[in-house]
């Protein structure tokens, strides 16, 4: 049992994910029966518990949408300006099915040729025109295929003379509801309808192609009032103060505090003050890795524990600074004593395979964060590129990489202040997972899976499970951890999912 293995005082070895394995309990019940709703704070539930790290090769507002959508939450993070933090919160919370809230735009002086080039960047034709090229502008018309098909001399020509000008255009006016913006879609046979608001600035965009793929998403999270939850992340300077402030007037659920270290003065402090300023504000603390760090935390009135140091796959924390814990070591020792507070505790980082989510469950977490797993996908910032033998791959850098760090990232790693800048995190690509849309329903599944085999119909009653010793565990000796690998073969194609 967890016990048997975390608590022997005679054995001092920290293990991780992989030093494990859970061993098969009996199954009655089918794998869509099982239950992942689980907490991401006191007061957040999430029926699919993934977060998305705050990470600027990860969780900007197009993740966060995609994370909620699919029943998770995203944290933005705080490599950017308070205003840019703000805007990406409160497009998450302003985000409805089927509106485009960022469209690309572009000025009336923009030649035919250059938009040509665009169309062919982004994959798509119908552009606003507004009359500084961007959003929440005046809105001056709309150039759509139909009005450059067949112009010549497209070097010469500009955009304010082919488009469609606003006097003849369709729009609907701010605040209008999915299903109204449907009907006028359908009844003026439009490709695009821009909203608009009072004094004439675009707002949003619909596009007819969106509206026909929008489908249900029955997991989402959302508030009371029906938007999007959003999380987001800030330091522990003094100006960090102004920071959430501005978080919280753009509608975020949930601050994280980010430190690797996060039993820190400067962290009791701004988390007693987040507590103290916005009581409906849910503060997630850490990160931690011990029992004394998390009650230090716990006493400050966190609502959740972020749990891992030095572990995430681009981390040199550990390399560097000789601190940080094995993670499931971490996970179970923080989890027992905020389990006795009633604090949820998000396990962060190393996380590589759906049997990593199913085993940081088991240890007591009840959300997984990940950064590694979800930076390959279509929804986090960033362009694919393609490596010499033709793979596709994203961008993914640790924030205390001293790339991430240059763009203002060091105050969670040692303060900007330092003379030397010294790297705790390495910047590296990796591969192409496609859309949020099929790969977190892939993790839902395969946490499922694993429940299912363990004998687990739930979260809930695989806590119960691991709390009355029900729950057994084993170590693997290295040769057991080989053997449950793929081995033996002379070539293998890995696919993870059809
Ligand atoms: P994964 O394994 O999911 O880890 O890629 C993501 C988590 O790693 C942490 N993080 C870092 N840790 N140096 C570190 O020691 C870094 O540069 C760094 N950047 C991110 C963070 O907790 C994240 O959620």
């Amino acid at each position: 049992s967890g016990k048997e293995i975390f608590e022997d005082r005679s054995c001092k070895t920290g293990f991780t994910y992989d030093d494990l394995i859970c061993l098969p309990g009996q199954i009655s019940f089918g794998v869509h029966e099982v239950v992942l709703e689980s907490s991401f704070t006191k007061m957040i539930k999430l029926k699919t518990p993934i977060v998305s790290s705050p990470m600027d090769t990860v969780t900007e507002h197009k993740m966060a949408i995609g994370m909620a959508l699919e029943g998770g939450i995203g944290v933005i993070h705080n490599n950017l300006t308070i205003q840019e933090q703000a805007s990406e919160v409160s497009m998450v919370k302003k985000y409805k099915s089927g509106f485009i809230t960022d469209p690309v735009c572009i000025q009336p002086t923009m030649l035919l040729s250059d938009i040509d080039k665009l169309a062919a960047s982004c994959g798509f034709t119908g552009f606003p025109v507004t009359d500084d090229g961007k959003m929440n502008s005046r809105l001056l018309g709309l150039v759509t295929r139909r009005d450059t098909d067949f112009v010549k001399n497209r070097a010469s020509i500009t955009a304010s003379q082919i488009m469609t000008d606003f006097k003849d255009l369709v729009t609907a006016r701010e605040g209008v509801g999915s299903q109204a913006a449907n009907e006028i879609i359908h009844k003026t046979k439009k490709g695009k309808l821009p909203i608009v608001s009072e004094d004439g600035r675009l707002v949003a965009l619909i596009a007819r192609t969106d509206l026909k793929k929008s489908a249900e998403f029955p997991l989402a999270t959302k508030d009371a009032k029906g938007q999007l939850r959003v999380a987001a992340s800030i330091g522990t300077r003094p100006c960090d103060r102004d920071r959430a402030r501005a978080l919280v007037d753009a509608g975020v659920d949930a601050i994280v505090v980010d430190s690797s270290q996060g039993d820190s003065h400067f962290q009791h402090d701004i988390i007693r003050w987040m507590k103290q300023e916005f009581p409906d504000l849910q503060v997630v603390g850490g990160n931690v890795v011990t029992k004394r760090q998390a009650k230090h935390l716990i006493d400050c009135g966190v609502d959740g524990l972020r749990v891992g140091m030095g572990i995430g796959s681009i981390c040199t924390t550990q390399e560097v600074c000789a601190c940080g814990r094995a993670q499931a070591s971490a996970v179970y020792n923080v989890a027992k004593i905020a389990k006795q507070h009633g604090v949820p505790i998000i396990a962060d980082g190393g996380i590589g395979s759906p049997g990593h989510i199913v085993k940081a469950f088991c240890l007591g977490a009840s959300a997984v964060m990940c950064g590694s797993l979800l930076a390959g996908t279509e929804e986090s910032p960033g362009e694919y590129f393609f490596a010499e033998g033709g793979q596709r791959l994203k961008r993914y850098r640790g924030m205390g990489s001293l790339e991430a760090m240059k763009k203002g990232s060091d105050d969670r790693y040692f303060g900007s202040s330092s003379v030397v800048k010294v790297a705790q995190g390495v910047s590296g690509s990796v591969q192409d997972k496609g859309s949020l849309r099929r790969y977190v329903p892939y993790l839902v599944q395969g946490l499922q899976h694993g429940l299912q085999d363990i004998g687990s119909k739930s979260v809930e009653d695989l806590r119960e499970q691991l709390y009355s010793g029900r729950l057994r565990f084993e170590l693997r000796s290295a040769a057991a951890q080989r053997e449950g690998g793929v081995h033996g073969l002379h070539s293998f194609e890995r696919k993870l999912f059809g």
